[in-house]
């Protein structure tokens, strides 16, 4: 069973909203007394999402010798040079305090699944014009390092074993592709579920992605006795003391599935450098096949960038349901602590997820686009950046679980930026300062709360936030334009839609919940559905339709005005 522990609420300031308990049992604490996700759908959360920490990795062994082993030329104290294809068939540890060069059209590997070729070097390094290292793990500490045009560094389908405790590859003879930073995608059809329910492999390592390390994941095959999955990318890293050229590709892909196996999942991609340079690539997508694999891990932790290379995480295409590629995979940024989750345009019902928010210190912003679909599978959580939460180009994040319409999230960002893109929660949600643009759909089965000290501005056509209970308050401003709609509740209700009661009627519910603090709170025995609060100014040129509206404007009452089943217009 997965269990995750997201952080109680503890609000420094008080607003707070909207319980919902459709079922209240969903929310008892467990013995140790933290939230636990209900275990009833063993099959919706069949992995634990943050293995423990590794155990410190084993010295290293003695260095190989540069002409002995390598067959190379010179020292490794002066300058070693590899001029001559080096087929390493074991793991392999290179140290020395001097230069260490690939030549031109040299191959450099050791190609078996998991192998490692580990450089630690205190001077130069150059993989030449044309030449190749491949291998499962390429780790390199170097103080230049250069990768020149057509050289390429590929673990592309070499991973070693996954984490212990992951489930990225996915089970069954569905063809499915491996998951890591994204999910696999599965060409599964299941009219019984949403689908975004089905997916192959799992997502992993979450709680490593600023420092990548894990292998991808095997996909799935069609075959009980053949497998047929494309194995995981690997693993590269780069720790380079001043300055990381590329101009080559670096390649941590999952490997390839064919007609009937699931891509494997990309693997990671650490790069920490005082300064880079170039026009290469860096890619750890999912792999392609049967269905696409997830994308892994890239981290950048660069001070200095310059004409950067191109970072691809995306998820593999799928041959059986072209649809649905593999989720997108994860890229943080660490020189800005962003977070970046895009899936190339290659439209995809399979999730990327994202678990716990780090407090100390903030992300500063999380963008969601190119048709990638974020989701926070847990039901409580908030959700926290310094700066902006962005979405665009077609981006999803949903909040909570279908099936458990009783989450509850906080968003907190400087700005909510959508454009082109979709906010779904099952439960209720808070944000504060929000811009919806294109055509952009904040969706609530249940209460949505949605409070800003700022503007909220629905700009235009297709802008739309609805809910089974809307209220907005708080906000300086409320822009809705023309074409732009506030609605609760939602017209064509479906069956998860619930009713939603306010307050927690249990008695572990956090105390803001039972005792929601006196300005603007909302009074359960009101039937409305819709309410607008505590709001300086308004200006509507769209639609807001509730079956009871409430409003109030001034500080200190929350006067209720109603109007049944009415639409309200105004200037
Ligand atoms: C590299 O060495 C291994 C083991 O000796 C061998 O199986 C493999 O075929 C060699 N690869 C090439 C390209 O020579
Ligand atoms: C490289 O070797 C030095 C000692 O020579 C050691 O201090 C350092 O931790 C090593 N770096 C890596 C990345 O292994
Ligand atoms: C690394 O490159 C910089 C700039 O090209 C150079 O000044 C420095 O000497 C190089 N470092 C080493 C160890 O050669
Ligand atoms: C390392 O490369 C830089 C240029 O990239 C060069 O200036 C420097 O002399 C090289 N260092 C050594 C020790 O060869
Ligand atoms: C790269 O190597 C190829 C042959 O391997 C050669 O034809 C080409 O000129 C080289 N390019 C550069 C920029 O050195
Ligand atoms: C790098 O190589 C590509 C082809 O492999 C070529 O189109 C490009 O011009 C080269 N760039 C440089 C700077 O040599
Ligand atoms: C990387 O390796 C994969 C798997 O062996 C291969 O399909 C791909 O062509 C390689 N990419 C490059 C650029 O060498
Ligand atoms: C790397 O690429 C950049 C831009 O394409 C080019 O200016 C630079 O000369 C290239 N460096 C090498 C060593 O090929
Ligand atoms: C994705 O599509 C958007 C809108 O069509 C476009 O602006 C963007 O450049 C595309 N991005 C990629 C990576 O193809
Ligand atoms: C709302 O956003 C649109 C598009 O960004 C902008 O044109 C409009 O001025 C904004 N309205 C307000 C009140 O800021
Ligand atoms: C609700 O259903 C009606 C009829 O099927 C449709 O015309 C309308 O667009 C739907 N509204 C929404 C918000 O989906
Ligand atoms: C809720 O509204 C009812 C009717 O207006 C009122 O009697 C009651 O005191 C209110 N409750 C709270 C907690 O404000």
């Amino acid at each position: 069973m997965a269990r995750f522990h997201p952080p109680t609420l503890h609000f420094a300031f008080c607003y707070i909203l909207i319980a919902l308990t459709t079922n209240p049992s969903i929310l008892l604490a467990s013995e140790d007394d933290e939230f636990s996700i209900i275990d009833s759908d063993s099959n919706l959360f069949h992995q634990d999402y943050s293995p423990p920490a590794p155990p410190p990795p084993p010295p290293h062994p003695p260095s190989v010798s540069c002409t002995d082993d390598l067959g190379g030329v010179g020292s490794l104290d002066t300058t070693c040079q590899i001029v001559s294809d080096s087929n390493l068939t074991s793991d392999v540890y290179i140290a020395g305090k001097g230069n260490f060069y690939i030549l031109p059209g040299v191959r450099f590997y050791c190609a078996t699944p998991g192998c490692s070729i580990i450089l630690n070097i205190t001077g130069n390094f150059s993989l030449g014009n044309s030449s190749s290292i491949f291998a499962g793990d390429f780790e390199l500490a170097a103080h230049n390092a250069s990768f020149l045009n057509g050289s390429v560094v590929n673990t592309t389908g070499l991973a070693g074993k996954p984490p212990s405790q992951t489930s990225g590859t996915p089970q069954g003879i569905e063809g499915a592709g491996g998951g890591h930073g994204g999910r696999g995608a599965c060409c599964l059809v299941d009219d019984t579920k949403l689908p975004e329910d089905v997916w192959g492999g799992d997502a992993y390592s979450w709680s490593s992605l600023q420092k990548p390390c894990s292998f991808g994941s095997r996909g799935g095959s069609t075959s009980k006795e053949v497998d047929y999955g494309g194995l995981g990318g690997g693993v590269v890293k780069l720790e380079i003391k001043l300055l990381l050229e590329v101009n080559g590709s670096v390649l941590a892909d999952g490997g390839d599935g064919g007609t009937k196996g699931g891509g494997g999942s990309g693997g990671s991609i650490h790069i920490k450098a005082q300064r880079m340079t170039g026009s290469g690539r860096i890619s750890a997508c999912g792999g392609n096949g049967y269905a696409g694999g997830g994308g892994g891990r890239v981290s950048i932790d660069v001070f200095s960038r310059h004409d950067d290379p191109s970072v691809f995480v995306h998820g593999g295409s799928s041959n059986a349901c072209p649809e649905n590629a593999g989720g997108a995979g994860t890229l943080y940024d660490a020189v800005p602590r962003s977070l970046i989750i895009s899936n190339h345009n290659k439209s995809t019902d399979t999730e990327t997820l994202l678990l716990e928010f780090p407090y100390q210190p903030l992300w500063t912003n999380i963008y969601v686009r190119n048709k990638a679909r974020a989701t926070v599978p847990l039901l409580w959580s908030r959700v926290q950046v310094q700066g902006q939460i962005s979405l665009l180009c077609d981006g999803v994040l949903s909040f909570g679980l279908q099936h458990y319409a009783s989450s509850e999230f906080e968003l907190l960002a400087e700005e909510l930026l959508m454009s082109d893109s979709v906010i779904k929660v099952y439960g209720a949600l808070r944000i504060n300062v929000v811009v919806l643009r294109e055509s952009s759909v904040i969706h609530s089965n249940a209460n949505l709360g949605v409070h800003g000290q700022g503007l909220l501005n629905l700009s235009g056509p297709g802008d739309w936030i609805e809910a089974q209970r809307l209220v907005l308050s708080l906000f300086y401003s409320i822009h809705v334009g023309p074409g732009s709609v506030l609605r609760g509740p939602l017209e064509n209700a479906t069956s998860d839609s619930v009713t939603p009661k306010l307050y927690c009627e249990n008695e572990d519910c956090p105390v803001e919940l039972l005792h929601p603090p006196e300005d603007c709170n909302v009074n359960s025995s009101l039937s409305f559905t819709l309410q607008i609060c505590r709001v300086e100014d308004i200006n509507i040129a769209g639609l807001i339709k509730g079956s009871v509206c409430s409003f109030s404007q001034g500080e200190d009452h929350c006067c209720p005005l109603y109007w049944n089943d009415k639409c309200i217009r105004n200037g």
